[in-house]
């Protein structure tokens, strides 16, 4: 079935998962209205994982069902694998794990992935093995036939993880995948993706979980109130905090300190065992460890401070408040 004015475009040629153009999404009730998402560009490419990052009520669930059309855009369009999110077909290679799903009480693991895997067309035999093996990867095996009313929040999560990988998708969309899991069973899901990923599926994630992301996303997007204040390879955005003010940050790791230091290192900061210094390049450094030592001061180690996810995305997240980002709603 095709909505009128689409064309069937099975296969189509692109480089690009998801795309968006301006797409758009403002909340109207009676009484109320909500820029939840406002006009975003944004291009994943095919084979990467991309993690949406954002405060609670950021937009990430808007984004990512306004992409799907299960919210219809206020303006905008978006591309799934290069076919218009308007045209049914767009889904059919996307599993999605919406977020804080609900089972029917009365089934069971295994059959709320049945009914998802009818709904695709599976049946018979290729109906029982697709999902016996989804049900595997995400360890629910055991519990597979007990009834959904029973599972906890996380194993609640592992069922909604296995029927979005149900049939072998192209493109995976997890709306806070991890919610309500485990430590362990965090780093089983995390394996899952790495998993995936290898075997080229795309991956989109929205999440609160920093280290989380941090770990298995190439690309980020952060969203504060409803735009898209940066995105690009979690690396790139790490080593351009990790930069302040265009000087390098070091860590040198020292022995006892005296009272006073040379002059060099008046601005220097003191840790615990040792200093933070900045300097212009990385040209400065050798002439800095030849004044510590001139000093007396043992020198164990010198490293580049690296900022990690959770420090870049912090520092985004103040910028965007003082510029004022999205202060209307
Ligand atoms: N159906 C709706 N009607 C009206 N407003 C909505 C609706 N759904 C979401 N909103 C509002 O849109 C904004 C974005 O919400 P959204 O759920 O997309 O954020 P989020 O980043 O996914 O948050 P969280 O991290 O809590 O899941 C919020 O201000 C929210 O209150
Ligand atoms: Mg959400």
């Amino acid at each position: 079935m095709f909505l009128s004015g689409f064309r069937p475009q099975w296969v189509a040629m692109t480089d690009l998962a998801l795309e968006t153009d301006g797409l758009s999404k403002t909340y109207r009730s009676l009484r109320a209205r909500v820029r939840a998402l406002e006009p975003l560009d944004l291009k994943v490419e095919c084979g990467h994982v991309f993690g949406l990052l954002g405060s609670n009520g950021a937009g990430k669930s808007t984004f990512v069902k306004t992409v799907l059309n299960i919210c219809k855009p206020t303006t905008g369009r978006a591309r799934i694998l290069g076919i218009d999110s308007r045209n049914p077909a767009a889904r059919q290679h996307v599993g999605y794990l919406p977020e804080g799903t609900q089972f029917p009480r009365y089934l069971t693991g295994r059959g709320v992935c049945q009914y998802f895997g009818k709904l695709m067309g599976l049946k018979g035999k290729a109906l029982k093995d697709e999902v016996d093996r989804k049900l595997e990867i995400v360890g629910m095996t055991q519990w597979a036939d007990k009834k959904v009313i029973k599972y906890s929040k996380g194993m609640k999560q592992r069922v909604g993880l296995a029927q979005a990988m149900l049939g072998e998708p192209k493109l995976i969309i997890l709306d806070e995948p991890t919610d309500g899991v485990d430590p362990q069973g965090r780093h089983e899901i995390r394996d899952v993706i790495k998993e995936l990923a290898k075997e080229g599926v795309t991956i989109f994630i929205n999440s609160h979980l920093l280290a989380e992301v941090e770990a298995v996303c190439d690309s980020i997007g952060i969203m504060y109130r409803g735009r898209m204040l940066r995105s690009g390879p979690v690396t790139e955005i790490t080593e351009e905090m990790s930069i302040r003010d265009g000087r390098m940050q070091l860590r040198i790791r020292t022995g006892e300190l005296p009272d006073s230091l040379p002059r060099e290192f008046e601005e220097a900061i003191r840790r615990d065992h040792g200093l933070e210094v900045s300097v212009e390049n990385r040209e400065e450094i050798p002439g800095l460890i030849d004044v510590l030592r001139g000093a007396g001061i043992k020198i164990y180690g010198v490293e580049q401070y690296h900022a990690s996810l959770e420090e870049a995305f912090l520092r985004v997240m103040h910028d965007g408040e003082h510029r004022g980002v999205g202060g209307q709603q």
